[in-house]
């Protein structure tokens, strides 16, 4: 199987891309799409290996998901008829715990494996847990068999707040309290755009979300219906892989459909290190070279912060920038795998340690003191990096080593490209429409 870029870095990326649809909107939506009777439309589907095998997650399950078109995806959650995720599928991808909503609601009882996904931290779901307990669900983990077990004895009610915000936790207990007893409220969610339009597909589908701050409140009703395809909003986080690609390879990148208001602290950053932006329409952007960058210092947060996925792109933008930078990860304690690929390379960057008064409220994972943790990098730039062989460890380091490879003089082999292949559609096509000279090998 050909599972490897071959890379011929040091040239000035130049063109356009149109963005594909978001991956972390289009997985949840494929599952959400299981609490509708009936079958359900969705454009703008990313052709990417995570949609692939959750696709044949729900048809395991007795669902239906074909492909009406290359981007059209018809869902219908109808005939499910299995109440046990099966555990190979689950484990190549980690949103398969979010079926717990559509097969509670089905079945209610259901038994599903711990989730997998990529290899950036412990990633427990004990929030979610302790959430559903909150809201009357009964789960209970099988340390024996690997999978959760839960029972809906009666429709879900009651208020739960987030000891620390979580993303795909938000969206699930959102997804649970849709066809409650009574109101629902969660507090302290989390406020990516993404789980936004996962509330914008389930409101046009006839559900009561309300979002105020932190705070989303639900109102139950008896049944969802859609009339109408619903097209998923393009990846901003491919957004930013690009954007990176263009300033870092001195190139000019111009991306379209892409919003904005959804990147903004992306934008302030790449204005303040001096990378050129130019507003061209209300979702058009170009990205340039146009100066030496400034060296910066970062610090990983939830939207609307410095987006965790995107700290092992802009490392790459560090090495080539004039000082000492900083990136000090809060989200997740262990998205720093591209470390030792990227001396691999001669850039010069090392673990540092941040002193932290209060890391328990600091970091967003569950903080052990016991623990050594490494969560910051410092980057001396400018610094020329030349080609090697690396190694993907996880998805966004994945597209940080490809970066780094188009960046650097010379040839390089990036093995894993199966891993950067689970979030980027066509990656290879898009780099090679920009003049970039990449192939699978
Ligand atoms: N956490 C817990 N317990 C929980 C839930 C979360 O300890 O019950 C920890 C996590 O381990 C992490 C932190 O809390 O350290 C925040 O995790 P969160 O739940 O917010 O992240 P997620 O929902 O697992 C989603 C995206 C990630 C993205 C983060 C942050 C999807 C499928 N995944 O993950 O995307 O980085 O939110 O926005 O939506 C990616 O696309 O490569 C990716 C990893």
């Amino acid at each position: 199987m050909e599972d490897s870029f071959l890379i011929n870095g040091g040239k000035p990326l130049r063109g356009s891309i149109t963005l594909s649809g978001a991956k972390n909107v289009a997985l949840k939506i494929i599952i959400a799409a299981l609490l509708l009777d009936q079958e359900v439309t969705l454009k703008n589907i990313p052709r990417i290996s995570d949609v692939e095998e959750l696709i044949h997650l729900i048809r395991s399950l007795g669902a239906k998901a074909e492909f009406a078109e290359k981007h059209v995806l018809v869902v219908d959650g109808r005939d499910l008829r299995s109440n046990k995720v099966d555990l190979l599928h689950a484990s190549k991808i980690r949103t398969s715990f979010m079926l717990f909503a559509p097969l509670l609601y089905k079945f209610s009882s259901c038994f599903v494996p711990n989730p997998g996904g990529c290899r950036i931290g412990a990633r427990p779901i004990d929030r979610i847990v302790e959430g559903m307990k909150k809201l009357g669900i009964s789960i209970e983990y099988d340390s024996n068999t690997g999978f959760y077990q839960a029972q809906m004895k009666s429709k879900p009610s009651g208020f739960y707040e987030f000891p620390k915000i979580t993303h795909t936790g938000t969206e699930l207990l959102i997804m649970l309290s849709i066809f409650a007893k009574d109101k629902i409220t969660l507090g302290n969610t989390a406020l990516e755009p993404e789980i936004d339009e996962l509330m914008r597909f389930l409101n046009l589908s006839g559900a009561k979300i309300q979002k105020n701050g932190k705070n989303i409140t639900i109102q139950p009703v008896d049944k969802l219906t859609l009339d109408q395809p619903f097209e998923i909003m393009s990846d901003r986080n491919e957004a930013i892989t690009f954007a990176t690609l263009a300033v870092a390879t001195k190139g000019k990148v111009d991306i379209s459909s892409l919003h904005l208001e959804d990147i903004q602290t992306f934008i302030q950053k790449m204005r303040e290190i001096g990378a050129g932006i130019d507003i061209l329409g209300k979702t058009l952007l170009r990205f340039y070279y146009k100066s030496p960058l400034k060296s910066s210092r970062i610090e990983t947060q939830p939207h609307p912060g410095f987006m965790t996925d995107w700290q092992p792109n802009w490392a790459i933008l560090m090495t080539q920038a004039k000082g000492d930078s900083i990136i000090h990860e809060r989200v997740f304690e262990n998205r720093f795998s591209y470390v030792e690929e990227l001396r691999k390379l001669g850039a010069d960057i090392d673990f540092v340690k941040i002193p932290v008064s209060n890391p328990m409220e600091y970091f967003f994972f569950n903080f052990d003191p016991s623990k050594k943790y490494n969560q910051a990098v410092k980057i001396k730039g400018p610094q020329n990096i030349h080609g090697g062989v690396l190694n993907i460890a996880d998805l966004r380091a994945g597209a940080t080593l490809a970066i780094a490879a188009l960046v650097a003089e010379g040839e390089s082999v990036v093995n894993g490209a199966s891993i950067l292949e689970r979030g980027y559609e066509n990656f290879v096509e898009k780099v090679t429409s920009l003049g970039g000279e990449i192939k699978k090998i």
